[in-house]
């Protein structure tokens, strides 16, 4: 699964395969997120203790839902507000299914800025969601880097160990990019350890033939970026024996 791709205003969604849509949870059936993301943000809301206090908002949307938020939200709020707060049509992770708004549960939850608070469960969920795979996407201090105003509701899934490591190394996608392509395939990969394993990622700027071929006893993910390249994760149970 690509869950590393990037969408952004420079990089709109690419035409591909749906994504795997499942409903967030059985209390939100009209909310839906791939079915590995669903999966694990409900294991990452139980293990803080968060059901019933941490609501899913906003998960997958189609491009016309993307487009009615876009253009209710100009309307009410006007242009610089929008910009700021919502993606252009075709531009929006949200169309991926891998990304998830969440509110603090209350009577009324704001839908284009749900509150989700630093401290309490939400501060808690925020800590814990890198070990599950989702990253605070729009973060204080990199708006210039993503494009979109401080969103501390907004988290993305981009899967383990990823999440971890962008969280380690204070990137967002569009850093973590750019920094895996110092480490292209065939040379020196970055190493990441984590979660007792040692995974060694690299970047291949060509198609998934360019791939190198499977070693004995590799395990090994590949995510296309959404810029014409992959990332390629590999680690070895155990240790590396080949
Ligand atoms: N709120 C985010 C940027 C979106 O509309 O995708
Ligand atoms: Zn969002």
């Amino acid at each position: 699964m690509n869950t590393l791709i990037l969408v952004n205003t420079a990089h709109p969604l690419s035409p591909g395969p749906a994504p795997d849509l499942v409903p967030v949870d059985e209390a939100h059936p009209h909310i839906l997120l791939e079915r590995r993301a669903a999966r694990l943000l409900g294991a990452c809301i139980q293990a803080v203790g968060g059901v019933g206090a941490i609501v899913p908002v906003s998960g997958w949307r189609s491009q016309a839902q993307q487009q009615a938020i876009w253009d209710q939200t100009w309307a009410e709020e006007g242009e610089v507000f929008t910009r700021q707060y919502v993606a252009r049509p075709g531009c929006s992770e949200h169309q991926t299914g891998l990304a998830i708004d969440l509110g603090l549960a209350a009577p009324h939850i704001d839908f284009i800025r749900p509150h989700f608070p630093e401290d309490g469960v939400c501060g808690a969920f925020r800590r814990l969601a890198p070990r599950y795979g989702f990253v605070l996407r729009y973060p204080a201090g990199k708006e210039a880097v993503t494009g979109i105003a401080h969103e501390p509701w907004h988290f993305r899934y981009v899967g383990v160990p990823h999440g971890a490591a962008m969280t380690a190394l204070g990137l967002t996608l569009e850093e973590y990019l750019a920094f895996l392509t110092q480490y292209p395939v065939g040379g020196k990969p970055f190493v990441f350890e984590g979660e007792g394993r040692s995974f060694q990622l690299s970047y291949c700027a060509g198609p998934a033939s360019a791939l190198p071929p499977p070693e004995e006893g590799e395990h090994r993910l590949v995510s296309a970026d959404n810029r014409g390249g992959r990332i390629l994760t590999r680690w070895w149970e155990g240790g590396r024996t080949a």
